[in-house]
């Protein structure tokens, strides 16, 4: 009940123009930003300087730029601009070449057929460099089409490509045997977004019942599964999963969010799994900033020391 309390609070909060204008003000000014915990950087090379360390500490990378709900094609374009120059970038850098995209911010809401474009643009570049590009997965007016684009460019022969899929939503269950049949991989997540009852599970137990039996699934008939929690319940049970069924350590990976649980990314990768950090970067951070705030309500005492400490 708590649970679904903050995240709407947040979730409303994040609607809030005037505190996303302040927030941007203060947010990543300095070194010490109060969003710096959670953001990488404004910029690809702040990012990309971050990233680094992290590889260097012996973590796999995923880097994502910021910005979703775009309202002009204009707007698409140049996202996928900075895809296309991210990759390059990526490529001087000699870092893990992953990148997540959004598929809002490609345009999907504004002319599907031009979003299929952009995500083939920025798939052929990276298929060039064995990039590996996961389509993240927004609120569920956008599931079925960000599937369909999916299907749209995996049916065009694009392999260096796979989903989301959130163990909150439903349909996740029966999503994940369709996409994983056709032999797409699968990131898995319990879903950042407050949804109605009507299409998806309120309460945590059901939320976290439904990803256990979908990261079950995908461990024995999906692909290159990845499980990304940073619930220590959800790892156990991703654990105990793979010992009980004997399924390598290399047949999967954790992912976790850049600045959340790193003494837990740090186990799990002295544990021998693999372990990756999605990197996210741009000026358009708000919301995801607040979706973090949302899910640990303790990360605004947090953030509240940083703007004090900074005085
Ligand atoms: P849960 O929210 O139950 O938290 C379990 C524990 O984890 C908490 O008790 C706390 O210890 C820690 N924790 C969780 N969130 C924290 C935070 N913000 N700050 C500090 N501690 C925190 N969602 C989506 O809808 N579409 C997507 O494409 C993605 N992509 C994605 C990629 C990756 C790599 C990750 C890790 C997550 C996503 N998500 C996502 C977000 C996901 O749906 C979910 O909102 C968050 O991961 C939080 O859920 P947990 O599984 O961590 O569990």
């Amino acid at each position: 009940m708590l649970d679904a309390l903050s995240k709407s609070f947040f979730h409303a909060l994040a609607r809030s123009a005037s505190l996303e204008r302040m927030a941007s003000r203060y947010g990543m000014s300095g070194r010490a930003g109060f969003a710096r915990r959670f953001i990488a950087g404004e910029t690809a090379d702040e990012a990309i300087a971050q990233a680094r360390q992290i590889q260097a500490g012996g973590l796999l990378l995923t880097l994502d730029q910021l910005g979703e709900s775009i309202t002009t094609l204009g707007e698409a374009e140049a996202a996928t601009a900075v895809y296309l120059t991210l990759i390059e970038k990526i490529r001087a850098a000699g870092i893990d070449r992953n990148i997540s995209v959004k598929p809002t911010q490609l345009g999907l809401d504004i002319d599907p057929a031009v979003c299929v474009d952009n995500v083939k643009r920025i798939l052929s570049l990276a298929r060039d460099h064995d990039f590996f590009v996961r389509i993240d997965m927004e609120n569920t007016p956008y599931i079925q089409k960000t599937l369909d684009m999916f299907s749209a460019v995996w049916t065009q022969g694009f392999r260096n490509t796979g989903v989301v899929l959130q163990s909150a939503v439903f349909r996740s269950e029966e999503d994940a045997k369709a996409v994983s049949v056709t032999g797409a991989r699968v990131r898995l997540v319990k879903g950042a977004y407050k949804e109605p009852s009507a299409v998806a599970y309120q309460a945590k137990a059901d939320v976290d019942a439904a990803f256990v039996r979908i990261l079950q699934y995908l461990m024995t008939d999906g692909h290159y599964p990845a499980i990304a929690t940073h619930d220590p319940a959800m790892i156990d049970a991703t654990k105990a999963f793979a010992a009980e069924k004997g399924i390598a350590k290399d047949r999967f990976e954790f992912q976790m969010l850049y600045g959340i649980r790193r003494d837990l990314q740090a186990s799990l990768m002295a544990d021998g799994y693999r372990m990756r950090v999605y990197v996210p970067f741009g000026k358009q951070w708000f919301p995801y900033f607040m979706r973090r705030l949302g899910e640990r309500p303790a990360n605004v005492g947090f953030i509240l020391k940083a703007i004090v400490g900074e005085r």
